[in-house]
């Protein structure tokens, strides 16, 4: 660098770094505009408490599993959009245990407590809400499936189930326990 612009950046920079603390103590607002001052919540720790009897925006209710939903009324009516929804979810994530059709044996049924013939006297006793709480929650052997399913897609999936009792024989003959089965 010639020795001439070293002067002269000398020169302008020096009256900048004298005149840059003066111009912030004279400032009386804190110029941070970035999220230095917020509470910040260390690893571990609790998220902030929500106020007493306030709803999260676009939260759903909870509940703690199916007995809690039996009393809920299916908002999802059986039109043929629905039940084809249904019944695609129900052959990727019911049929391995209660079969394609819904009427048991499916293949994992082999290796895990086996899954009820859906067309079964007491399961068509269920409320529509009971069997949406199964899925979303489990039962007493069978697993919670609704991991990434919206509540609209387990109402489908209910659906799809009153379809399959629909045009299927009443069954009475209990299924194989030990599967805790109704
Ligand atoms: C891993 C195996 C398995 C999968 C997957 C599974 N189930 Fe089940 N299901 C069971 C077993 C075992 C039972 C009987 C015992 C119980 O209630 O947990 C059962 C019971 C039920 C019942 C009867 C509940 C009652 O008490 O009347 C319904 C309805 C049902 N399942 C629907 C579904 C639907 C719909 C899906 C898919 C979203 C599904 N299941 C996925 C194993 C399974």
């Amino acid at each position: 660098m010639p020795g001439s612009v070293r002067l002269a950046l000398a020169l302008l920079a020096g009256p900048a770094l004298l005149a840059g603390p003066a111009l912030l103590a004279g400032c009386s607002n804190d110029w941070r505009t970035d999220m230095w001052y917020q509470p910040s919540l260390r690893p571990q720790q609790a998220p902030r408490p929500e106020p007493e009897r306030s709803v999260a925006l676009g939260a759903s209710p909870r509940y703690e599993s199916r007995d809690d939903t039996e009393q809920l009324a299916n908002p999802v009516a059986p039109t043929p959009e629905s039940l084809s929804r249904g019944k695609a979810i129900f052959v990727a994530r019911c049929a391995p245990c209660h079969g394609v059709e819904g009427r048991g044996g499916g293949p994992v049924s082999k290796f895990f407590p086996e899954a009820p013939d859906l067309a079964y006297v007491k399961v068509r006793e269920r409320s529509d809400g009971f069997i949406w709480g199964t899925v979303s929650y489990g039962g007493k052997a069978m697993p919670p499936g609704g991991e990434g399913l919206a509540p609209r897609d387990r109402w489908d999936v209910v659906n799809w189930v009153r379809e399959i009792q629909r045009v299927s024989p009443v069954v009475t003959v209990p299924p194989p326990q030990p599967g805790g089965t109704p």
